[in-house]
């Protein structure tokens, strides 16, 4: 059984696998670029980027003309990396800050058109979720976006404790509710990264949302390799074939 750890340690010590600037991970694949075509349009947006890491993500949405992008992470070298990155190769309006966005009261004092959350909720228990979507939806304008993604819930229950991505549950889907499942998740090169996951049940994200204040009916993606991916990397991307991997949510704040 493979051991949890602490968020902030965990990332910590593997930012150097992390730093990227073209897809390696399983996920830059298989939800990275669908995310950001759930953010469309994003030209001209102020961004609010949740656990930005090393900033693939803020550095995706700058690229796609975003006006402004805040990255915020615990991660002191995972914001270290993203920092250095922005030296070698600026974009204006793009900055980062370190912080534990389970304890930040006032998130930031700006308000934005679009909060992004890639994988960061299931670092945080139910209690810290449905916190950080009640400040996520209060700094959004109104008719401002969220669009996130997590592990998808039914996946631990479902897959093998195996190459290339899986999830190590204890407890059953209800049972193991924010339990936190160790896994890894594989970079193209073959080395495992490790990733964690407090469970949280599909009605648990939708009932956060609502706590949170948010009111329209999300966008919900069950996101997926496809045929493509497969055709690419027979050898990677074919165990996860027909399986859900992630799910991704887009809503609006009216
Ligand atoms: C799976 S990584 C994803 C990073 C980035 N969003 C991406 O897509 O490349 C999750 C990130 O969430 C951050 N994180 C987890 N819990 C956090 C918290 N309470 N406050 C701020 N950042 C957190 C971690 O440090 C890590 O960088």
């Amino acid at each position: 059984m493979t051991m949890t750890q602490d968020t902030r340690q965990i990332y910590n010590a593997q930012a150097g696998q992390w730093t990227r600037d073209e897809p390696v991970l399983l996920s830059d694949y298989s939800a990275r670029p669908f995310l950001l075509e759930m953010c469309e349009p994003i030209a001209g947006c102020s961004i609010l980027d949740l656990g930005c890491g090393e900033g693939y993500v803020s550095r995706e949405l700058m690229k796609r003309k975003a006006k402004r992008t805040l990255g915020i992470d615990i991660s002191e070298n995972m914001i270290e990396s993203a920092r250095k990155q922005q030296l070698n190769e600026p974009y204006e309006g793009l900055e980062y800050a370190v912080g534990d966005l389970r304890e930040e009261d006032d998130l930031c004092v700006e308000s934005f058109d679009l909060v992004v959350a890639v994988f960061l909720f299931n670092y945080m228990t139910l209690s810290e979720t449905r916190r950080t979507l009640q400040r996520a939806f209060s700094v959004l304008e109104s008719g401002g976006r969220l669009v996130f993604a997590v592990p998808h819930p039914a996946l631990p229950f479902l897959k093998e404790d195996k190459f290339p991505f899986y999830f190590d549950a204890t407890g059953g889907y209800f049972s193991g509710r924010d339990q936190r499942f160790a896994g890894e998740i594989w970079r193209r090169d073959g080395s495992p990264v490790k990733v964690q996951c407090v469970h949280k049940t599909i009605e648990d994200y939708f009932r956060c949302l609502k706590d949170a204040g948010f009111r329209l009916m999300p966008d919900v993606h069950e996101l997926k390799i496809n045929d493509e991916h497969v055709k690419q990397d027979p050898k990677f991307f074919g165990p996860l074939l027909d399986l859900p991997l992630h799910l991704a949510f887009e809503i609006e704040k009216q």
